[in-house]
């Protein structure tokens, strides 16, 4: 039979197999010892050289495609097997794999809430940068060099810098950019990270979180701030709350005030509250009446403008509201501890 021929013979029996045992046989009787291709071979010694040279080679590529496609077709029976011992990749009567979502982290959830309080008051909300200059961040605000409030912020300025930029300790430097920008009336809250150099402890971190308010307009008074503080309180901790103003010192503002509120755990003095220390009261932000010296840095007519402005810690914020104890919780991560929210 000549290779043609007999490459159509193979074909013929290589579209029938349907088992290993019979690929076997095919394979014997191809390529075995003694099998059909063998024979050709050792038939080719009574050919002419010229001859034996063409049958050869034609004879060499049957044997290759022969080999190729049973042995593709050996891979195709393993697989077939595999998936039967493994039953159905697709078995829709198992169980769904749950899936694990992601939720957002405390912070993200007080700071867009707060976010979302103050919209629905009017405010809009601005963003500066992290990386201030000192104007901004002290002299502007009323703190000049050497004056004894810059204690109160442990900086970190940016080494060998020569404009002397520093990471901003509050975002009350977004009023100085605002106002640069805007001309009165507005109302807006900036939300950011700030930065203090700080021993890290239960309490203090020295990366966290504040919302910054500011209004501006004309007749704009205290009691408005007052308002506005005692309705934003009502809403993060829950309408019974009640909100109280101690006098204060923060030099960009006059008269200033530092704001509490009443115990969210105890609700009243109770001696052995943890969260209170028995006095009834849990500080919570500061604010008071823009500084006429704020107003000049910003080339605002302080006869014409006054305004009230507010900064608040959202660690703070959410520690009071899920009674978290340790802020250090909030930047480790753990999942255990997150996924609680
Ligand atoms: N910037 C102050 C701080 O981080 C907080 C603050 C107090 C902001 C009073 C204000 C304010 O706008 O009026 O300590």
């Amino acid at each position: 039979m000549d290779v043609p021929d007999l490459k159509k013979k193979f074909d013929s029996s290589f579209k029938k197999i349907t088992h290993l045992s019979e690929l076997e046989s095919l394979e014997k009787e191809y390529l075995g010892g003694k099998g059909i291709l063998k024979s050709l071979i050792l038939n080719l010694k009574t050919l002419s050289l010229e001859e034996k040279q063409k049958k050869g080679s034609e004879i060499n590529s049957l044997k290759v495609e022969i080999e190729e496609k049973l042995s593709q077709k050996r891979t195709d029976f393993e697989t077939l097997e595999i998936e039967k011992k493994l039953g159905s990749p697709e078995d829709s009567s198992l169980p769904a794999v749950p899936l694990s979502l992601g939720r957002f982290h405390p912070i993200t959830s007080i700071l867009e809430e707060v976010i979302d309080l103050f919209r629905e008051l009017g405010f809009h909300v601005a963003r500066g940068p992290e990386i201030e200059s000192d104007e901004n961040n002290f002299g502007a605000l009323n703190i000049p060099k050497d004056h004894p409030a810059r204690d109160m912020h442990d900086t970190f300025y940016i080494k060998d810098d020569p404009e002397k930029k520093l990471l901003r300790t509050h975002t009350s430097p977004v009023q100085i950019r605002l106002m640069r920008e805007e001309k009165p009336p507005f109302r807006m809250i900036a939300p950011g990270k700030v930065f203090r150099h700080e021993a890290i402890d239960s309490t203090h971190s020295s990366v966290f979180h504040q919302i910054e308010g500011l209004v501006v307009g004309e007749n704009i008074s205290f009691s408005d701030l007052k308002g506005t503080l005692e309705m934003a309180n009502q809403k993060l901790f829950g309408a019974s709350v009640r909100s109280r103003f101690r006098p204060s010192y923060f030099p960009f503002v006059e008269p200033g005030a530092e704001v509490d509120i009443s115990c969210t755990l105890c609700k009243g003095p109770a001696p052995a509250c943890p969260v209170c220390k028995g006095s009834g009261w849990i500080e919570l932000l500061g604010a008071g009446m823009v500084h006429p010296n704020v107003f000049k840095a910003v080339h605002y007519d302080p006869k014409l403008w006054t305004g009230f402005a507010f900064g608040m810690g959202i660690e703070r914020i959410a520690m009071i509201r899920y009674g978290i104890e340790d802020m250090r919780l909030f930047y480790e991560n753990h999942l255990d501890f997150l996924s609680q929210f």
